[in-house]
C-alpha cells in the first residue's frame, strides 16, 4: 500500500510517517515546508531506514499535485497539511480559508480525476465548540466553533460529507483530534514552532530549556478540579499509530466516519505542569493571567468508537509524553536544524 502524506515533514505528520513506515506502508510525503524545516525529511530517515519520496509542493497547486498522482501509485491520503495556529488565524481569515479550504478542494479534486477516493482528514476537537459537556461524543452536534482555524475543519468536515453523499465510491475517515504533545521516544523528532508557542507544552518546554522566562497560566477560575483549563493531551506516537489504523480502515471499503483520537482523561494546566516538573526535574515558574478569549474550562475525549472499530487505543501515559517532550527540547533546544 502507498500512502500520499501531505504536511508529511510537519509535527504529527512526520511521526505518523515513521509509524507507516514502520508497519510496511509505503510513503509519498508533499509538503511546501511553509511551518517546518527540511531536515524532518533526514529524520525519519534516519528512524526508519526505509527509502521514500518527498515533494516539496504546495497543495494549492493542481498542476503540481496532479503530476505527483501521475509519477505515484498513490492508494490513499492522509491529509495533514494546512495552517494551525488559532489566533494567526483571527487576523489572517483569508490565508486561512485559503490554505485550508481552497487546498483541501484541489487535493479531493486532484484525487477523483486520479481515481483515488481513500482519505483520513486531520480534524480537530476544536470542532465540538464551545457548549458540549465532556466527554465528547462523535454524534454530538458540532459547530459554535469561535475561530476561523475551526471553522476551517469544521467546513472541510461538510465538504468530505457532502462529497460523499455525492459519490459512494469515497472512503473518508475524519478524525478530531485532542490536544497532541509529546515526541519520538529517539529524542531526534518532536515539534519545533516558529516564534513564541501558543500550545502549552512547547511554552512549558521553552521555560524549561531557559528561554522563556515563565509560563502564563490562561485562568485559575474555571469550574475544574484546580481552576485551571482542563484538556485531553495525547502522545503523538499515540497519535500516528492511529492514522495506520484509520488508513487501514479506508483501504478496507467505501464509508464516511467520524473518530475522536485522545485518552478520555482531562489534565489541567497545573496538573501538566507538575507532571513535567517531576520528569524533567526542572521547576517551572509560572504566574496567573486572565482567562484566554475562546477557551474552555474542559475538553476531553470518548474515544470509545475508535477502540471498537479500528481497535486502536492510546497507550502512553502523561508522565511519558513529558518525559519525551523533554528529551526532544532538551537534546534540540533551537528545534530542527535548517
Ligand atoms: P504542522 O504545521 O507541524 O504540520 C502541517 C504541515 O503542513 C507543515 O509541515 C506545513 O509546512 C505543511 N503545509 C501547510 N500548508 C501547506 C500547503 N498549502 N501545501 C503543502 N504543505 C502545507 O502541524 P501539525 O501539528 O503537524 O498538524 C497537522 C494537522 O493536524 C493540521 O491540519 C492541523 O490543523 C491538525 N491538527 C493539529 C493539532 C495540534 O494541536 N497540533 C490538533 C488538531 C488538529
Ligand atoms: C491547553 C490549555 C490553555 C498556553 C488548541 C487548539 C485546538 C487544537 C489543539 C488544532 C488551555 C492553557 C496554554 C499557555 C496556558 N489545535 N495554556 N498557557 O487551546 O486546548 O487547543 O490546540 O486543532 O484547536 O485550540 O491547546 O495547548 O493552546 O492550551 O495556560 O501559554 O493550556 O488555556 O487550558 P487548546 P493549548
Amino acid at each position: 500500500m502507498s500512502v500520499l502524506v501531505t504536511g508529511g515533514a510537519g509535527y504529527i505528520g512526520s511521526h505518523t510517517c515513521v509509524e507507516l513506515l514502520n508497519s510496511g506502508i509505503d510513503v509519498v510525503i508533499v509538503d511546501n515546508f511553509c511551518n517546518c524545516k527540511k531536515s524532518s525529511i533526514d529524520r525519519i530517515k534516519a528512524l526508519t531506514n526505509k527509502a521514500f519520496t518527498y515533494y516539496e509542493c504546495d497543495i494549492r497547486d493542481y498542476d503540481g499535485m496532479d503530476e505527483i498522482f501521475k509519477k505515484e501509485s498513490i492508494d490513499s491520503v492522509i491529509h495533514f497539511a494546512g495552517l494551525k495556529a488559532v489566533g494567526e488565524s483571527v487576523y489572517k481569515p483569508l490565508e486561512y480559508f485559503d490554505n485550508n479550504i481552497n487546498g483541501t478542494l484541489v487535493l479531493l479534486d486532484v484525487m477523483r480525476n486520479n481515481g483515488c477516493k481513500k482519505i483520513v482528514f486531520s480534524s480537530s476537537a476544536t470542532v465540538y465548540g464551545m457548549n458540549n459537556i465532556s466527554p465528547l461524543t462523535e454524534d454530538m452536534k458540532v459547530g459554535g466553533v469561535t475561530n476561523p482555524y475551526g471553522r476551517t475543519k469544521l467546513m472541510i468536515e461538510e465538504i468530505m460529507q457532502d462529497l460523499y453523499v455525492s459519490d459512494k465510491e469515497w472512503s473518508i475517515c475524519l478524525l478530531r483530534y485532542f490536544n497532541p504533545i509529546g515526541a519520538h521516544k529517539s529524542g531526534t523528532m518532536g515539534e519545533d514552532p516558529n516564534g513564541i508557542p501558543n500550545n502549552l507544552m512547547p511554552y512549558i518546554t521553552q521555560v524549561a530549556i531557559g528561554k522563556l522566562d515563565h509560563l502564563g497560566v490562561y485562568g485559575d477560575d474555571y469550574d475544574t478540579h484546580d481552576g485551571t483549563g482542563v484538556r485531553d493531551y495525547i502522545h503523538v506516537v499515540d497519535l500516528a499509530l492511529g492514522h495506520v489504523k484509520a488508513v487501514e480502515k479506508v483501504a478496507s471499503g467505501t464509508g464516511l466516519n467520524i473518530y475522536n483520537l485522545g485518552t478520555g482523561k482531562g489534565y489541567s494546566v497545573l496538573d501538566v505542569v507538575k507532571a513535567f516538573e517531576k520528569a524533567s526535574g526542572v521547576k517551572i515558574k509560572y504566574e496567573i493571567l486572565d482567562r484566554r478569549p475562546g477557551d474552555i474550562a474542559t475538553c476531553y475525549s470518548d474515544p470509545s468508537k475508535a477502540l471498537k472499530e479500528l481497535g486502536w487505543k492510546a497507550e502512553r501515559d502523561i508522565e511519558e509524553m513529558c518525559e519525551d517532550s523533554w528529551r526532544w527540547q532538551s537534546q534540540n533546544p533551537n528545534g530542527y536544524p535548517d
